[in-house]
């Protein structure tokens, strides 16, 4: 039989059953007496397994002994007790097959030692075969799996909203343009701008900056909603946080205010953290002695935690008095630097912040203005280590508060008068929030840039692989 990896180190098997692996070789060592250990991997868990292939082995000289690292094999053997510390079983083998070899093996990109993160990000096509990859990408499958376990189990359902759109759903004109018009030979109007009706969809389209607006529409009639998927902004931030392509995750609940979501987000961080703690132990247990000591307890203390709520109008107090010098100073009105959401986080707190009540000339045009006329009900959660992990609102639902928003930025009504519909016909109070997919895994992992928790990382310049 086929078996796994995992299935073989954990004990699905017994002592003496014949098995066969697939995979790939992660070292080889070969002894005096005349047998090599071979640490196989398949993926399916952080550890390599051994097989023991003995000189009696047809293939022992000519082929065997010529494994080098990343060599694709398929063994067969029974399943024996490991002599060896580290794991409980082997596979004493009968057969080693070669299927792929490595040509120039002193060539080969991912030598079996430690890489730095910017060397494995020239090496995208290679670099999953890493053991820190390979660990990151479990954790980022794991950490999807229990966001939407996590929705389903509370009776959200899972919306597919477009990636091509054409609203700026932040109204912050970071849109990449989605067209098919021939860059030489731009067809004109009559004032000399570029005839978008010309184009593919017969008007100016881009990619989305955020599912929200669209999946706004499905909160109101279906209550409970979220959004998984790819969001595209070209905002040219070269920083450890920004991708020009990331993944969010953006639920939406019907007759919820701020203070409902702020806790639906709390309650789904620490479900998705008992979940990474519970299934991917191996992976975990690899970070904490790679990448950051505490990767472990920091999630363990944050499920124990109830994080702080704070206002943004205290916040600033707390930055202006706290004596500390920022690069940007701060003053009631400026929008928060990752200096300032760190401070918050790290020091003042020591904890995950969830910072509400944002000055409305910052936030943007859907959240709905407070009473005082200043600020808007918004909220923020920061992270120690990382910053802002989520951003989310209650929604303006009135529609002259929201049409006066639009006007006061100059937002083209027509533009979104689908949007506009859902406050004329049975609107109702609603809220929801934005979890940056990469923010989190990096957080979980402690592994620092967002580049490395993506497959294939799309920034300023870098659109490769
Ligand atoms: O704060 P943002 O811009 O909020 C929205 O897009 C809202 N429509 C969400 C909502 O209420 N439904 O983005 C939400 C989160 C941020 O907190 C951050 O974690 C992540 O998305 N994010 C990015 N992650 C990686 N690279 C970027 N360039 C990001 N921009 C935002
Ligand atoms: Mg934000």
């Amino acid at each position: 039989t086929h078996a796994v990896i995992k299935d073989v180190l954990s004990g699905q098997y017994q002592v003496g059953d014949t098995v066969t692996v697939k995979g790939w070789i992660r070292t080889k060592r070969d002894s005096k007496a005349g047998i090599s250990f071979l640490a196989v991997h398949d993926g399916s868990c952080f550890d390599a397994v051994q097989a023991v292939a003995p000189a009696e082995l047809n293939n022992y000289e000519n082929e065997i002994k010529r494994l080098t690292t990343a060599c694709s094999v398929i063994v067969t053997g029974t399943i024996a007790k490991s002599e060896g510390q580290g794991q409980a079983f082997e596979i004493q083998a009968s057969s080693v097959e070669v299927v792929g070899w490595v040509e120039n093996p002193d060539t080969y990109p991912m030598a079996p030692k430690r890489h730095s993160m910017e060397y494995l990000r020239e090496q995208a096509h290679l670099r999953a075969r890493t053991n820190m990859v390979g660990a990151i990408t479990r954790v980022r499958h794991c950490l999807a799996q229990a966001i939407h376990r996590f929705f389903h189990e509370r009776g959200f359902y899972w919306i597919s909203t477009p990636i091509i759109t054409g609203a700026d759903a932040e109204g912050a004109g970071e849109m990449f343009r989605v067209s098919t018009l021939d860059l030489e030979n731009l067809p004109r109007t009559d004032k000399g701008t570029i005839d978008y009706k010309q184009d593919f969809f017969g008007k100016e389209t881009f990619l989305t900056v955020s599912g929200q607006l669209n999946v706004e529409t499905y909160a109101c009639a279906l209550s409970k909603v979220y959004t998984f998927g790819p969001t595209f902004r070209a905002e040219n931030s070269n920083t450890t946080r920004h991708l020009a392509e990331f993944w969010m995750i953006e639920p939406e609940v019907a007759y919820a205010e701020l203070k409902d979501v702020a806790q639906l987000a709390e309650d789904m961080l620490k479900f998705v953290f008992k979940a990474v703690l519970a299934e991917r132990a191996d992976d975990m247990a690899f970070f904490a002695e790679r990448v950051d000591e505490n990767a472990i307890s920091r999630l363990q203390s944050m499920i124990d935690s109830t994080f702080v709520r704070m206002d943004y109008t205290e916040a600033v107090e707390i930055l202006k008095n706290c004596g500390k010098k920022f690069e940007y100073p701060v003053e009631w009105g400026v929008d928060l630097q990752s200096e300032h959401e760190r401070y918050l986080a790290e020091v003042h707190v020591g904890a995950p912040v969830i910072l509400q009540n944002y000055p409305k000339d910052i936030k943007a045009f859907y959240m709905r203005m407070n009473e005082d006329g200043k600020t808007v009900a918004a909220m923020d959660i920061l992270a120690p280590g990382i910053g802002e992990i989520i951003g989310g609102s209650q929604r303006e639902e009135r529609l002259e508060q929201l049409d006066a928003r639009m006007d006061q930025m100059g937002l083209n009504k027509e533009d979104y008068s689908w949007y506009r519909d859902l406050r004329r016909y049975g609107t109702v109070p609603h809220a929801g929030f934005g979890l940056g997919f990469e923010r989190l895994v990096s957080y979980v992992t402690g592994v620092g840039n967002v580049r490395d928790v993506i497959a294939f990382p799309r920034t300023p310049g870098n659109a490769d692989f």
